[in-house]
């Protein structure tokens, strides 16, 4: 595996990946590596001929105060991890490499990013969108890879290459979790024993408005109720959000009637974590169809 930190020394050897016809996959990630990270790295090694992954920690997408300082930074395992999973180049730039001067150029996907976490933490996706832009730019990969654990990112991702025209095929992973149902987070690991147990109750909230779906609620405000319940009664966690959304464009959903988002973020102190299921809807009975229709009678769901 090769490990670069230059840009010129970088584009010199992806110029003869292209000139051999390979294709080039790419997975940008802020290091730390767990299995959520390494499925990404799996499915481009599968796709790919080549497998570039960029590892920085990106100065840009987090606001002052926010953990850039205290972000996990695992250069060494990360470097044993990338080469067992089979990784050709792994890219990581230095801050000076990326930003060199202070950048006078934004790139701001709009609307999407007004909700969620855009809501909490302004900012941010524009500094996800920058630098992802610049990687792109830099690396040119035919394939990028992205995990849907980052929902709304990814969605801000597939917008900014549909808007620009970036000649890249954005490839969707679907949330990998722990045994206990805790989506896998670079974050976890400043979690104690008290609140790694505090926080399975983000993918039970999730799993239990999913249910509430699946047995015919169709009231989103009602689901929404139920999980703000739940969360208070666990100690330890505040509810920063939960939503349910049309999954593509994000606008908010009340009465659920297709395929939706459920989307949630909460505190455990100062730790920060989010997660997110789609819930296909699927049957036609439901309480929303009983009400509009009493007889049962021709409801589509
Ligand atoms: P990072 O948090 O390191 O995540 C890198 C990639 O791994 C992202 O696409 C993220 O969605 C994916 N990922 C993280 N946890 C996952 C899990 N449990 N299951 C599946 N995929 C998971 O996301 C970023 O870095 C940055 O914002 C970045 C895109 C690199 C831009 O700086």
């Amino acid at each position: 595996m090769l490990k670069i930190k230059k840009i010129v020394e970088l584009r010199k050897i992806l110029e003869s990946y292209r000139l051999n016809k390979n294709i080039i996959g790419l997975v940008p990630t802020m290091g730390a590596f767990h299995a959520g990270h390494l499925s990404l790295i799996n499915r481009a090694r599968r796709d790919c001929d080549q497998v570039v992954v960029s590892l920085f920690v990106n100065p840009a997408q987090f606001s002052p105060g926010e953990d850039y300082n205290k972000y996990p930074r695992e250069f060494e395992s990360d470097i044993q991890k990338a080469k067992a999973a089979g990784v050709d180049l792994l890219f990581a730039p230095n801050e000076d490499e990326l930003y060199p001067r202070k950048l006078l150029t934004h790139i701001e996907v709009a609307d999407i990013t007004d909700c969620l976490c855009g809501k909490t933490r302004p900012g941010h996706f524009q500094g996800v969108a920058l630098v992802v832009a610049k990687l792109f730019n830099i690396i040119q990969p035919d394939k990028a890879y992205f995990g849907e654990k980052d929902w709304q990112q990814l969605k801000v991702v597939e917008r900014m290459v549909y808007d620009l025209n970036f000649p890249v095929e954005i490839v969707p992973l679907p949330v990998v979790r722990d045994k206990d149902g805790l989506a896998l987070s670079s974050r976890n690991q400043y979690l104690n024993q008290v609140e790694k147990r505090q926080a399975l109750v983000i993918s039970e909230a999730l799993k239990m408005a999913a249910d509430k779906i699946k047995s015919g609620q169709r009231y989103a405000v009602k689901i929404t109720g139920l999980v703000e319940e739940m969360i208070a009664k666990t100690d330890g966690v505040e509810l920063e959000y939960f939503s349910i959304r049309q999954p593509e464009n994000l606008t908010e959903v009340k009465v659920i009637k297709r395929k939706v988002l459920l989307a949630i973020a909460v505190r455990l102190g100062k730790i920060r974590l989010i997660d997110n299921i789609l819930v296909e809807v699927s049957d036609n009975v439901s309480d929303y169809a009983k009400e509009q229709n009493p007889s049962g009678n021709n409801y589509r769901g």
